[in-house]
């Protein structure tokens, strides 16, 4: 009873001055008044944005961001982000004031992939379900077309995290978010492939200096290029792969999990090469197992006794873009073992390795 309904987001216009919407299709229209019901009944909504699917329910009232938190399985100390559709709404919903330091940041990357932690005021109406008990919140105007209108016509902030199954890969495509809550959300708006791919990127600036808490959509040098104070950013402790590596084996919090272990390479170019020293470490005989093979730059897609090979492209967009749905492809061939041809740690890399690692039982590295 989990129903999935399409939107063509070329039937939504947006107008950039006066921040009024217009539809093209009456369709579109009814599908986006049928989810902005259920979230003024404090239901959830899964919705594409830009970065991977949210789930969102209204960030004003404690019992929908509950039924989030009871969908996905998410442990309840975890804080969500609260999207909106116009900067205004900070100010009219949140009754809270931008500090000076974002506002360059936003004028550049809003909206768009970036969320930002603004200080919780006196007045500010956001559900302590939301913010897990902090003192701030975390902030997102989505650049995706379905988002933003979903947002404008419920006029509600929407918490909304990934609409995954906690510990699961995060959803790009609606399948993905069927195959994780069918049975648990009453509506999926299918919107089509997420074009960004993973999630945002999140920044602290309330703080000197400023914190990069996740890498995401927009580059660490791309923010470092702002100025403003943002030169300065540094990053927040479990931000870089670099830091994961460190980590104890078994003490690893699941993240981004597919069912089969995925072992994370950096620095090899030959993919056999890789996959053959592993084999031989682990006296593991590639013959008797089923593995998948994840490329990116340099990995040839010829690996000798491969069940399935998934190629996510060249380019830091293209790898970012399609890395969770070959995961998940992945586990639907049923394989016991993924290798992953990692990437450099700059510009879409820190994300991406980011979100590898904590996928990753086992990261082997070449010096
Ligand atoms: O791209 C995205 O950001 C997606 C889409 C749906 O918009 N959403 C998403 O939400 O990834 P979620 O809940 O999976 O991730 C929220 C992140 C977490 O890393 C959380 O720790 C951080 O934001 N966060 C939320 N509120 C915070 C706060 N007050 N202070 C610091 N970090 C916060
Ligand atoms: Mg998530």
């Amino acid at each position: 009873n989990t129903k999935i309904l399409k939107i063509d987001p070329s039937t939504i216009i947006f107008d950039e001055k006066t921040n009024e919407v217009t539809f093209t299709d009456n369709e579109t229209k009814k599908v986006l008044d049928e989810a902005s019901k259920l979230l003024h009944e404090s239901q959830v909504v899964a919705f594409p944005t830009e970065t991977v699917y949210g789930l969102g329910a209204s960030s004003l009232s404690s019992d929908a961001v509950k039924r989030i938190y009871a969908a996905k399985n998410r442990p309840a100390d975890n804080p969500l982000i609260s999207h909106i559709s116009s900067i205004n709404m900070i100010k009219d919903v949140f009754k809270t004031e931008i500090p000076e330091i974002y506002k360059p940041l936003l004028e550049k990357f809003w909206p768009g992939p970036l969320s930002i932690v603004l200080p919780v005021s006196n007045e500010c109406s956001v559900s302590e379900v939301v913010t897990a008990g902090h003192n701030t919140f975390a902030v997102r105007f989505p650049k995706d077309k379905i988002a933003r209108a979903l947002i404008h016509i419920s006029n509600l902030p929407l918490a909304a995290p990934s609409a995954n199954a906690s510990t699961k890969p995060s959803p790009t495509l609606a399948s993905h978010v069927f195959e994780d809550l069918q049975g648990k959300i009453p509506l999926i708006i299918d919107g089509g492939q997420c074009n960004v791919g993973l999630e945002s990127t999140v920044v602290d600036g309330t703080v000197n200096p400023p914190m990069l808490l996740r890498p995401g959509g927009i580059s660490l040098e791309d923010i470092k290029k702002i100025g403003n104070g943002w030169e300065n950013i540094v990053l927040g402790k479990k931000t870089a792969g670099q830091y994961e590596k460190v980590r104890t084996p078994g003490m690893k919090y699941k993240h981004y999990s597919p069912s089969a272990k995925v072992i994370l390479f950096e620095n090899f170019k030959d993919g056999n090469e890789a996959i053959i020293k592993y084999a031989l470490e682990n006296e593991l005989d590639l013959k008797k197992i089923k593995f998948s093979v994840v490329t990116s730059k340099y990995w040839d897609k010829s690996v000798n006794d491969a069940d399935v090979v998934i190629e996510l492209g060249k380019s830091g967009d293209e790898i970012q873009r399609n890395l969770f749905a070959a995961l998940r492809d992945s586990d639907s061939h049923k394989v016991d073992i993924i290798f992953v041809e990692g990437v450099s740690e700059e510009d879409e890399g820190l994300a991406i390795m980011n979100r590898l690692s904590k996928a990753a039982s086992q990261i082997i590295t070449k010096y």
